[in-house]
């Protein structure tokens, strides 16, 4: 059983928490001693107590700042913080800024009979509103579903699942819907990216608002207003690099993201890993493997890896060839067992420096490691799976045990990592 200390923000005594697997970020505030002790005082064996509260505190300065979307004032915040951390630690840490059109939802609706149930755009819809017939289409809206009822120039409404979005979109149009609506199968809503943009409005509903409309649209005529209110925005992305001075070359990169997607804090989904990111830099900041490797906390992850890209876009060739792994952190605060997939030498690497880790092939979707993947840097990608609160405002907790768990696997692998690369 792990039993750790947690200084709280008020002036109440050391608490001794026993058998605490979640922690809620914002209810435990911590002071950490990080900003009086030096790197060297955080070996890799390191009790639990000095550990728990550093990891606290990224993760809960960074919750505490709100969904951290691209483009908004927050990452400004969110980024200079990270650049604190990484200075204190002792490195040199700089903004790196990028830009991307970003798809954003203005606030879409479908309309019945007076009633507005709001919606999500789907990314890459195109824009527009228009009143129409809504038809029932059966199933998830195959060719052969189409074939049963007639869309022509009504707004045809169908389930979610089974075959992607964009086929969806495509068997509509092809039956000559004028709009699509995708129902949920869950109770809530869901985020949904076309990957060829729509002819027409797309827009997705909660289960609990679409199942009851999928059933009253197969009995009576129902006359509905569908209304996308989108479109394309620049955003600026800030990526934080940070490195000892004079490392110009690195062996590794060490990233994971800091943004989230709107609406949701984002503990797990990335302040985990960043955390992770910041930990080991700690730890190994007066270390020599410090002079070979760079840190990078990417912004833009939940676009699409736009952070990742344009790092590996503005890098030199020779920067990235020199990479003998660029290790990703993304989802590691909550559930068991810790999970790596990526370059088989690495992820053996891993399993055999961590025997309960479970190996997951060599796929590299995903996250931040693709990007690094595509140019043929060799990767390692930790995480721990999905979890309820994926995406969702709920992401507010994780698990201090699993972070320090994470940070001193992936020092060992590190360690492993420079020690192999010194012999060759
Ligand atoms: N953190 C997730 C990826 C992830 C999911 C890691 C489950 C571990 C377990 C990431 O932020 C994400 O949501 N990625 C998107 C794709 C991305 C290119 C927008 C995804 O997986 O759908
Ligand atoms: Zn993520």
């Amino acid at each position: 059983m792990n039993l750790y200390w947690v200084n709280t923000l008020s002036r109440t005594p050391k608490r001794l928490l026993a058998s605490l697997s979640i922690v809620a970020v914002g209810f435990i505030g911590c002071t950490p001693a990080r900003e009086t002790a030096k790197a060297q005082d955080y070996p890799v064996s390191i009790s639990v107590q000095q550990t728990v509260p550093s990891f606290n505190s990224d993760v809960e300065a960074l919750v505490k700042m709100g969904p951290r979307v691209t483009g908004m004032p927050v990452m400004e915040q969110a980024s200079n913080y990270l650049v604190a951390e990484f200075r204190k630690a002792g490195y040199e840490a700089e903004i790196q800024t990028f830009t991307y059109d970003k798809f954003e939802d203005q606030g879409s609706s479908l309309t019945v009979n007076g009633v507005a149930f709001r919606g999500l755009a789907l990314r890459g819809t195109t824009a527009g509103s228009l009143t129409g017939h809504l038809v029932s289409v059966p199933n998830v809206g195959r060719i052969a579903d189409f074939a049963t009822v007639n869309v022509k120039g009504a707004i045809a409404i169908t389930q979610r699942g089974e075959i992607p979005f964009t086929e969806k979109v495509q068997n509509a149009a092809a039956a000559g819907a004028i709009g699509l609506v995708i129902v949920n199968n869950a109770a809530d809503n869901f985020s949904g990216i076309l990957t060829q943009s729509s002819p027409f409005p797309v827009l997705a509903i909660s289960g609990n608002q679409g199942k009851p409309l999928l059933e009253q649209a197969r009995r009576e005529l129902l006359t509905v207003t569908l209304s996308i209110n989108a479109g394309q925005r620049k955003v600026t992305g800030r990526n934080v690099i940070a490195h000892l001075a004079g490392v110009t070359q690195p062996k590794v990169l060490l990233g994971g993201h800091y943004d989230s997607v709107a609406g949701s804090p984002g503990a797990n989904d990335n302040a985990s890993g960043t955390a992770v990111v910041l930990a080991i830099a700690r730890n190994i900041a007066q270390t020599p493997q410090a002079q070979k490797v760079w840190f990078v906390a990417f912004d833009g992850e939940e676009d699409g890896l736009h952070g990742s890209k344009a790092f590996v876009k503005t890098s030199s060739p020779q920067l990235l060839k020199g990479l003998k792994g660029m290790l990703n952190f993304d989802m590691v605060g909550v559930n068991q067992p810790l999970r790596v997939s990526g370059t088989p030498f690495l992820t053996q690497l891993a399993q055999a420096i961590k025997t309960d880790t479970v190996t997951l092939g060599s796929s590299s979707g995903g996250s931040d490691h693709a990007s690094f993947a595509a140019v043929g840097v060799p990767v390692l990608f930790f995480h721990r799976g999905l979890e309820p609160n994926y995406h969702k405002p709920t992401d507010q907790v994780v698990d201090p045990t699993l972070l320090n768990e994470t940070t001193r696997t992936a020092l060992k692998i590190l360690r492993q990592l420079l020690a192999k690369e010194e012999q060759t």
